[in-house]
Parts: structure tokens; sequence; C-alpha cells
């Protein structure tokens, strides 16, 4: 059996022709792998050789025998023509887009109109067509993305959405996630469109830096500023990455106001507002649109948070960090063969970001432990034969990783102040660490519920791990709000 079509014009026919072929080819073929579908029945065997017939299927696109529908791809604004010999049958069969085409058309010459960056990649798409597979570059994904939601093929559609997904962190020149965010919100594709912006607000160091900062939206920028969540250096590098964005973007008056009120300027050291304020060529300018705030930071500086709150309103974004990766909030934390056993570490930050208190000191303790288990579980294993039983359970996997920030020492400074501890962890994705994950509790990871709940660090191809180790940052955050409960 072969494929011994030729080309007809005259659909209808071909069309049946090329079903029987392809039904006999499945029948002949692959009868064993329809019925596998359940179980293979015993005593029988299975011959595929499926394989084989995607790799003639391709044969097929690329030789074009039989076809019965020839596509001329017009390129917009321009007179490139191109013509693809194809297959009703197979158009229809992936693609309901294509069966609404081809029952109204009149000829064996379908015309479509394509944008540039679709028609670029259009052969590559009908390909996919007939065998299934399509590789691609990155700056591929959207216009593939926008055919196979044009053609409604959805389960392409959900592939590159997933590729998009997995690949935020690859390296391109101009940068492609701001471009890929843009995409999905205008399609309304939640799920990539949130992939992105989580992407962005958690590397947001690397995209100050990069060109693609200046290419962000008025929108994103300013969603971006609002959030508590992002992962950067200090709020300085964000003021000073904003003035850069406003000098390339040139936006109105109000966007610039917006955005340079979203600052939080408590989070940034005196000396350093002194400088902007005098030195700050934006600053200068808009000095009076953030006067109030400067203001407000200053006195957060004066003295101790404490004395602040009993006349002031804490609970307010200016006094809320970020999560910062600078030494004074926090400590890498790199956890090599994190099974092995309980790990400890001990780092110092600052009491707290206000100018009165940046120069003292708390000194942390950490305690890492791979197979934690809750107190309940534990006297279930105490009943039995004790050790034993809780070494057999914890190496079969029944704990689960936890983590613990204590201070050192207690102090009366610390009265009415909260710390909130950060975890952010991180994870490999295409080769590269990315921030996967990121934690926050105020004593334990197990007030959190699913603390790396889904790495599995015992797989020694765990994504979690990074040349055999744990890579972790811990961020401690002063959070003054309990200050307003203590004053009412
Ligand atoms: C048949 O072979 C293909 C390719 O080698 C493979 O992907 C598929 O899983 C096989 N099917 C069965 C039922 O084993
Ligand atoms: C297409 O036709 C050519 C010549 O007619 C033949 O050599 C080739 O094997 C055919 N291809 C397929 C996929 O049947
Ligand atoms: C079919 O052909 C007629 C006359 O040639 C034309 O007016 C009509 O628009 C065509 N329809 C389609 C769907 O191409
Ligand atoms: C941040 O992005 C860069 C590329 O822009 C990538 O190489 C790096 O792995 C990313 N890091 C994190 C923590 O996501
Ligand atoms: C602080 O403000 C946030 C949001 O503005 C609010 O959700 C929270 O309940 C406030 N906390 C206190 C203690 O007032």
């Amino acid at each position: 059996m072969a494929w011994t079509l030729q080309g007809g014009s005259s659909g209808q026919i071909c069309w049946r022709m090329l079903l029987i072929t392809v039904c006999l080819h499945t029948v002949m073929v692959t009868e064993g792998a329809l019925k596998q579908e359940g179980a293979l029945e015993s005593g029988s065997a299975l011959i595929n050789h499926s394989m084989a017939l995607v790799q003639r299927l391709e044969a097929l696109f690329a030789q074009g025998n039989g076809s019965d529908v020839a596509l001329r791809v017009h390129t917009a604004n321009s007179d490139e023509v191109k013509v693809i010999q194809a297959h009703t049958l197979v158009l229809s069969l992936q693609s309901e887009a294509f069966e609404d085409l081809l029952q109204s058309r009149n000829s064996s010459v379908l015309t479509l109109r394509e944008a540039p960056d679709c028609a670029a990649v259009f052969e590559k798409f009908i390909r996919y067509l007939y065998c299934g597979e399509i590789s691609l570059r990155l700056e591929q994904a959207v216009p593939l993305h926008k055919l196979a939601s044009k053609y409604r093929v959805s389960a392409l559609q959900h592939g590159l959405s997933v590729y998009m997904t997995q690949h935020l962190a690859s390296d391109s020149p101009g940068g492609h996630v701001v471009g890929w965010y843009q995409y999905a919100t205008q399609t309304g594709d939640v799920a990539l469109r949130d992939s992105c912006l989580q992407y962005l607000a958690w590397n947001l160091s690397s995209v100050l830096h990069s060109r693609e900062w200046a290419s962000l939206s008025e929108e994103l920028l300013l969603s971006l500023l609002q959030r508590s969540d992002l992962i950067l250096h200090s709020e300085l590098e964000l003021y000073e990455a904003l003035e850069a964005w406003i000098t390339q973007n040139q936006p109105g008056g109000p966007t610039v106001e917006s955005a340079l009120r979203s600052i939080r300027y408590g989070m940034i050291p005196p000396q350093q507002l002194f400088r902007l304020q005098k030195q700050s060529p934006l600053m200068l300018k808009y000095y009076e649109s953030v006067r109030d705030l400067l203001f407000l930071a200053f006195q957060f500086h004066s003295a101790s948070p404490i004395q602040l709150a009993k006349y002031f309103d804490v609970n307010c974004s200016i006094f809320t960090p970020r999560n910062y990766l600078s030494p004074a909030w926090g400590s890498q934390w790199v956890i090599n063969n994190p099974t092995r056993d309980d790990r400890s570490t001990s780092f110092q930050t600052q009491l707290g970001p206000s100018g009165h208190d940046a120069s003292k000191k708390v000194t942390w303790n950490a305690l890492f432990s791979p197979r934690w288990l809750p107190l309940s579980m534990r006297s279930a294993y105490a009943e039995s034969s004790a050790m034993l039983a809780t070494r057999a359970a914890a190496s079969d996997g029944t704990g689960h990783p936890r983590i613990i920030v204590t201070p050192a020492t207690s102090s009366a400074d610390f009265a009415g102040v909260s710390f909130q501890k950060t975890v952010i962890v991180s994870a490999r994705q295409q080769g590269k660490p990315v921030v996967r994950h990121v934690y926050n509790f105020h004593q334990s990871t197990e007030e959190t519920g699913d603390f790396l709940a889904d790495a599995d660090l015992q797989r020694r191809a765990s994504e979690y791990l990074i040349d055999s180790s744990l890579y972790l940052h811990i961020v401690v955050k002063p959070l003054y709000h309990s200050l307003i409960v203590a004053r009412k």
C-alpha cells in the first residue's frame, strides 16, 4: 500500500480516497496501538509503525503528492506570495477554521492573507498539521501562536503557551518577556500573562539592567511598581531604573507622578534620599509631587518607628519592604546535598530600614530540616519502636522540608515589630537558575503549609538542585503593622 493518489483538482473525490487510504493504513499498521488504549490483550503483540506513518505524512507535505488544494499565502503590505500544495483532509482534520474555509471555497486555490511575521512561519505551521511536530526559536513563538489561534489549532496554541512559560529565562538579545506579556494581555491568555508578570517581578534586577526595561509599557511599569513581591537589590535600584525609563519614554506628567509616588522612600537610607533630592534631575523636576512622601520618609528615618507609630499611620506602602537582596536585608543560603541531614546557618540584618535602626544589628539563626515530621505524626511513631521507625519513615519520604528562623537574642528593641521572613527558592529552567517560589512566614515554614512540597529533593535530577545544591535566599522584613493595633 502506498500513497499513489495523483493530484486532482476535484477536492471531493480526492478527499475520500485519501481518507480511505489513511484509514486502511491506520487499521493495518496500528491496530494494536488503537486497542492498546485499554490494555494489550493477553497473548497479542504490538506492531508499531506509527513513527513511519508520521514520516510519510511529512514527505507527503514536502513533496505535495496528491495535493487537492493550493494555499496562496499573501504577505500583507507586500507583493510576496507563497504557494503551498496541501491536502484538504489533513487541513480539515487538524483545524476547524480550515474545514470551514475549504467547504466554502470555489476553486482548488485557497487565498490567505497573513502579516509578515506570520507569513514567515506559515510553512512551519502547515508542516505541524501534517506531522504534529514543530521546532521553533524564541521569536517565532508569537507568530505561530497567532496562526494557531486564527486557524483554531488548540493543541498547538496550548503547546506554545507552555513553551513560552518555560522559556521566560532564555537569552535573547532584546529580551522577549515584555513582548510576550503584551501579546498575552491582548489575546486574553491570562495564565501566560501572569507567568510573564511574575517572572518580571521575581527577576527584576536583571530586567532593570536589560535593554528590555525601556520597552515596558506604562501600564506594565505602573503595575510592577505596586507590587510588594518584587525581587531586586534595593529600592534605590528601582528609583534609578525608573529615572532611566522616564528619560527614554518621556511619558506625560500624571504617569511620572504616579510612578514616582509608588517608590517606597522609607526603604531608601536618608543619605541617599538627600542626594536624590538635590541631584536627581527627575526629582528636581517633580519635587512638589512627592514632597509629602519625602517628608514622611525623613520623619521615619529620624526616630524609632515605634515613636512614629504613636502619631502616624505606619501601615502604608512607603514603610513596607519588598524582597531586597542586599546584605542589610538578609542572606543567600546554598545548601549542598540538602537531603543529607539538618543544616543551620546564621546571618545578621539591620534592625530596621529606619535611619534610627539601620546600624543596630540582629543575628538570626536558620535551621533547615529536609525531612521534618510534624509532632502529631511523630508521637504515633514513638509508640512503636521509636528511633528506627522514625528513621524509616523519614527516609521513605514521610517527612517534609522545613526552615525555622529565630533571633539569636531577643531584645527590648523588637517590641511591637514583627519580622516577616521570606525564603526565595531558585530552580533550574532551561539550565538557568530562576526564582520558582517565594514563601512568607513569621517563624517557621510550617505556616505556609506547602514549603517545597513539589521539590522532590531526593531525586538527583530534581530541578531544585543546582550542582547538587538547593539555592535559597532569606530576607527579613520588619513590619510595623502590629504597632497600629497597639496604638488603638
Ligand atoms: C509506537 O511507536 C512510537 C514511536 O516510536 C511511540 O511513541 C509510541 O508510544 C508507540 N506506541 C505504543 C502503543 O507503544
Ligand atoms: C511522490 O511522488 C514521487 C514521484 O511521483 C515519488 O517518488 C514519491 O515517493 C512520492 N512521495 C510520496 C510521499 O508518496
Ligand atoms: C466564488 O466565485 C464567485 C464567482 O467567481 C465569487 O463571486 C465568490 O465570491 C466566490 N466565493 C468564494 C467563497 O470565494
Ligand atoms: C533572570 O533573567 C536572566 C535573563 O534575563 C536569566 O539568565 C536568569 O537566570 C534569571 N534569573 C532569575 C532568578 O530568574
Ligand atoms: C494594613 O493595610 C493593608 C492594606 O492597605 C490591610 O490589608 C491591613 O489589614 C492593614 N493592617 C492593619 C494592621 O491595619
